[in-house]
């Protein structure tokens, strides 16, 4: 595992119960954070945050809502200070054809993936900004890079809108010492891809495309958000990342 130090630092991270949220929240964890885990199961924030031992607090909410958002991030400041780190972790997807996708389908994943990530850092920001300085990593996707994906044009436009957003916070919290940046994994071992995975068409034409030859694994994201919030990337913001085993290359 990618080794780093984050001494003192209050970090959130969204959707942690499972999955990639969780292998991140376990890293800040090891390199000396205290996580507040959330995630809108409150059986899986806080069984991640039980698993995680003392430096971890379970904090369920759903993201997608602003009061709940702000409430959350008052009561973690209380609780724990900071927070001087925010992972938007939180995602979800559907597999729809455009002329199927509901309405209510196609705002949902707006909401969770990338309004969410305006309400958590304008919330978490305003707080970094009295502090004078933090780190917000989002986790979006090589599909925000304009990757088409069959049957998901409302997970592709969410995760270009975060990056796009990510781009913006960059450039104006510059200002108040908070760097911004966005992590784009490629396939990852989860939940969110078991179905597809389970297809060994799909899963062959994945491999074909991934010149490492394999999947990724949720530890696999870990190493570059721990970099992105550590003082080694001091002079890196406004990024959009990929961690995928070279399946996009820009
Ligand atoms: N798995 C992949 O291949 C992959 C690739 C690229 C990007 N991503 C992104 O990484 C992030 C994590 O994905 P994952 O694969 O671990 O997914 P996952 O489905 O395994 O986990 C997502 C977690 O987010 C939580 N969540 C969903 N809606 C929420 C809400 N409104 N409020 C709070 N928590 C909520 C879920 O309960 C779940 O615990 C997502 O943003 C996803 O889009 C995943």
């Amino acid at each position: 595992m990618f080794s780093v130090t984050i001494t003192g630092q209050v970090a959130l991270v969204t959707g942690a119960g499972r999955g990639i949220g969780k292998a991140i929240a376990r890293g800040l964890v090891e390199a000396g954070a205290v996580v507040a885990v959330n995630d809108i199961d409150a059986t899986s924030a806080q069984r991640t945050a039980a698993e995680l031992g003392g430096a971890a607090q379970a904090y369920p909410a759903d993201v997608s809502d602003p009061g709940a958002v702000q409430a959350m991030i008052d009561q973690i400041a209380a609780d724990l200070g900071g927070p001087h780190i925010l992972v938007n972790n939180a995602g979800i997807e559907y597999k729809t054809p455009v002329l199927e996708t509901p309405v209510a389908e196609w705002q949902r994943t707006l909401d969770v993936n990338l309004s969410a990530a305006f309400y958590t850092s304008q919330a978490a920001g305003e707080r970094m900004r009295a502090a004078g300085g933090g780190v917000i990593v989002n986790i979006a996707s090589i599909a925000g890079h304009n990757i088409p994906l069959p049957n998901r044009a409302s997970y592709v436009a969410s995760k270009a809108g975060l990056i796009g957003f990510t781009k913006e916070c960059a450039r104006e919290f510059a200002a108040y010492g908070i760097r911004v940046n966005a992590v784009c994994p490629g396939v990852i071992e989860t939940e969110m891809t078991a179905e597809s995975r389970s297809n060994s068409a799909q899963l062959e034409k994945w491999l074909a495309d991934i010149p490492q030859g394999r999947l990724g694994t949720p530890a696999d994201v870990v190493g570059l958000v721990l970099f992105l919030c550590s003082d080694g990337a001091r002079y890196l913001t406004g990024q959009a990342i990929n961690v995928d085993g070279g399946k996009v290359m820009l």
